[in-house]
C-alpha cells in the first residue's frame, strides 16, 4: 500500500461529495429505497456502450416498452435490436435478450444475488456483475470502469501507459476499495460519478475535487497527463459496396444481415462483404446490372476496430431470398437502422 494514501479517508470524502453532488439518474435510488435489479442490469449493460447521459432515453424507452424482465424475455429480438439501434455493439443486445430469457424462464425472474452468480449470465462481465452486486446487494467488490481507472491512475500517480499499463492501473484502482464495507453500492457509483464529473479525462477539475489532498498526481502537477497512452497504431481500413435499389413505387430494398456478419441480425442496405482491399468484393447473389455511383456516394464509418468505406452502387434485383425486403420511402427514417446505414440512406435521399 502506498503509505500516504488512506482509502478510508478517500471513501469518507467521496461519499460526502456524492451525497451532495451525485447525479440523479432514473434507475438510481438514493437513501433507503431499494433499486430494482432489472433496472440496474439494463442501465449497467447499456452504460458499457456510452455515457450515462446518452443512455437515459434508451433506458426509459426500454422500461416503458418492456416493464419487467419477463416482458423483455418475451419480446421479439428484432424489436430489441430496433430499440438498441444507435447504441452500437449489437452482440450486447442479443446477449441482453438471452440473459432476460434465462432470468425469466429459468430463475423465476430473479437475478442471482452474488457477483459470481451474476457473472454466469450472458453478457454480464466482470464490471457489470460487480456493479450490480455492489449496488443491489451491497457486496463489497471493487467496481472498476474507465472512470474509476482514471481516478485510480491519478490518485496513485500510475505512469504506466495504456494499453499495456492497464493491469497496473486496475490494481491501483482496486486499492481505492480496500477495507471498504459500508455503502459499497453508493461508493462505487460515487467514484464513477467523480470520474465522470470532476476527474475528467481532459482538464480535470482538481480545484473542486474532494480528494485532491490525497491525490499523488495532483501533488506532482501531472493529473491532466494521466493515464498515459502509448501512441495509437493506425486503424485498419476496410472497403466494400452498398446497393441502392428502388422499385417502381420508390420503395428501397433492404436485407436482414446474416447473424455471422458484422451488424448481424440488423436491417441494412444490401452490401458486399467488407474487405481490406478496394474493389475485390463480390456482388451479392441476386443483384445484377450493377452501376457504380460517383465518388460523392461513399459512406465512411468508424467501428471500434476499423474504419469502413462503402462505395454506393445502383443495381437491379432478382428476388431469390426472404432476406430481402422492400421498405416504403415514408418508413425509411423509422427503421432503427445502425448508424452506418442511416448515413447511407441520408446520403441517397437528400
Ligand atoms: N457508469 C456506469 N454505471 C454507473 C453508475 N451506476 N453510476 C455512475 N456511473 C456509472
Amino acid at each position: 500500500m502506498t503509505p500516504s494514501i488512506d482509502p478510508r479517508k478517500i471513501r469518507r470524502d467521496v461519499l460526502k461529495w456524492y451525497d451532495k453532488y451525485g447525479r440523479d439518474l432514473p434507475w438510481r435510488k438514493k437513501g433507503e429505497d431499494k433499486p430494482d435489479p432489472y433496472h440496474i442490469w439494463l442501465a449497467e449493460i447499456m452504460g458499457q456502450q456510452t455515457t450515462l447521459q446518452a443512455l437515459i432515453p434508451y433506458y426509459l424507452k426500454f422500461i416503458e416498452k418492456w416493464p419487467t424482465v419477463h416482458n423483455l424475455a418475451d419480446a421479439l429480438q428484432e424489436d430489441i435490436l430496433h430499440e438498441w439501434a444507435g447504441l452500437g455493439y449489437y452482440a450486447r443486445a442479443r446477449n441482453l435478450h438471452k440473459c432476460a430469457k434465462i432470468v425469466s424462464h429459468e430463475l423465476k425472474g430473479e437475478f442471482p444475488k452474488t457477483q459470481k452468480g451474476l457473472m454466469s449470465l450472458p453478457g454480464v462481465g466482470e464490471y457489470s456483475s460487480s456493479a450490480m452486486a455492489a449496488i443491489l446487494y451491497s457486496e463489497s467488490v471493487p467496481v472498476i470502469d474507465g472512470n474509476v481507472e482514471r481516478v485510480g491512475a491519478r490518485v496513485f500517480a500510475v505512469e504506466a501507459p495504456l494499453p499495456k499499463g492497464k493491469p497496473e492501473i486496475k490494481k491501483h484502482s482496486a486499492m481505492l476499495y480496500e477495507r471498504s464495507t459500508n455503502r459499497p453500492g453508493d461508493y462505487a457509483q460515487a467514484l464513477m460519478d467523480l470520474g465522470a464529473m470532476v476527474c475528467t479525462p481532459k482538464s480535470p477539475k482538481c480545484g473542486i475535487c474532494p480528494i485532491s489532498d490525497q491525490c499523488l498526481a495532483f501533488k506532482k502537477g501531472i493529473a491532466a497527463e494521466l493515464p498515459k497512452r502509448e501512441p495509437k497504431k493506425a486503424r485498419p481500413k476496410r472497403y466494400g459496396g452498398f446497393y441502392w435499389i428502388t422499385n417502381e413505387h420508390g420503395a428501397v430494398l433492404f436485407e436482414r444481415r446474416a447473424e455471422n456478419r458484422m451488424l448481424g441480425g440488423m436491417l441494412g442496405l444490401p452490401t458486399t462483404d467488407w474487405d481490406d482491399k478496394t474493389s475485390t468484393a463480390k456482388t451479392p447473389d441476386g443483384l445484377k446490372s450493377v452501376e457504380k455511383l460517383s465518388e460523392n456516394h461513399v459512406v465512411h464509418h468508424t467501428f471500434s476496430h476499423f474504419d469502413l468505406e462503402l462505395q454506393g452502387y445502383r443495381a437491379s434485383y432478382n428476388p431469390d431470398s426472404d432476406r430481402f425486403e422492400w421498405i416504403e420511402p415514408a418508413k425509411l427514417n423509422d427503421l432503427g437502422l445502425p448508424s452506418l446505414f442511416k448515413k447511407a440512406v441520408k446520403m441517397m435521399t437528400k
